[in-house]
């Protein structure tokens, strides 16, 4: 990518990046990464833990030939960045598979500059009811650590952020997994897609993170957290500007990389 375009007052589209510095805490593949950096011009720096998906994701990028930014192997517990470095910061799907939330939030609050934006989509606990595995992220119950919407915020809060928004995303979640059943029942799996990593038990893989939505379980829940300026009053509970959580909202769209998208720019759209 030109790295001009960056310099832009305007990306094509409707938001920009600009010279903001973006954080991707459990970067995996680079999906997220390669799709802000194409779209909207910004400049991500990725961390996670796997180092096979990080030599993945960085194969991948050199491919598309896109300027993304960068990604390396390391802990959301201890990122090896320097305190105030990021504007942003989002991670999506990733806490599910990490027990100390406090630890991740107290870290990625650590790195981002004050009043900088934290967006967290994950699948947590709605609902009492077991979840039956193999799910996406976990093949059994010992390496699942699905949290309720109140821990993440409690979490949020004790790490020095105040909540923003509160979105439940279930309707959302619901609808894109019965596409991807439908799909993989009418013609099978697509050339390139997530059954590469889950193998040849994506189909009850899939299933049961379906079920487990349905029945109220389990949930992909959104949530924009800032980060309290230490010189001032962030004050507890939801920001004055905050949209109390609503679990009926409708997505703006469907396809979960444009919905990732979404997320951060409808925060820049609405708190800044
Ligand atoms: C379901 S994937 C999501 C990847 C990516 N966020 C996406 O949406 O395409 C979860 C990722 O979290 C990473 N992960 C798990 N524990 C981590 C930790 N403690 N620190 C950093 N990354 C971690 C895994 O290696 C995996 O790549």
């Amino acid at each position: 990518m030109w790295a001009g375009w960056r310099r832009r007052k305007s990306w094509p589209g409707t938001w920009n990046c600009g010279l903001d510095a973006l954080l991707d805490v459990g970067s995996g593949l680079g999906g997220p990464a390669r799709y802000f950096a194409a779209e909207h011009g910004c400049r991500v720096t990725g961390i996670d833990l796997t180092e096979e998906f990080v030599r993945a994701a960085d194969n991948l990028t050199k491919r598309t030939k896109l300027d993304v930014g960068g990604v390396s192997t390391g802990s959301a517990l201890e990122l090896p960045f320097e305190r105030d470095t990021f504007d942003r910061a989002y991670m999506i799907h990733v806490g599910m598979n990490i027990t100390d939330k406090a630890g991740i939030f107290r870290e990625v609050r650590r790195v981002l500059k004050p009043e900088g934006l934290f967006t967290i989509f994950d699948m947590m606990r709605t609902g009492d009811g077991a979840i039956r595995y193999p799910v996406p992220w976990a093949l059994s119950e010992e390496t699942s650590f699905v949290a309720t919407v109140k821990e993440y915020r409690d979490a949020l809060q004790g790490a020095g952020f105040r909540i923003a928004e509160e979105r439940g995303r279930g309707p959302f979640a619901i609808a894109f997994t019965e596409r991807m059943m439908a799909r993989m029942a009418q013609g099978g799996p697509p050339a390139l897609g997530l059954h590469l990593l889950m193998g040849e038990k994506t189909p009850v893989i899939v299933g049961n993170i379906l079920a487990a939505m349905k029945e109220g379980v389990s949930g992909a829940v959104e949530l924009h957290a800032r980060a309290c300026n230490p010189t001032a009053r962030c004050g507890f509970g939801l920001a004055p500007e905050a949209t109390p959580y609503n679990s009926e909202a409708k997505p703006p769209t469907t396809s979960a990389r444009r919905y990732a998208l979404w997320l951060v720019k409808k925060s820049e759209v609405e708190y800044l």
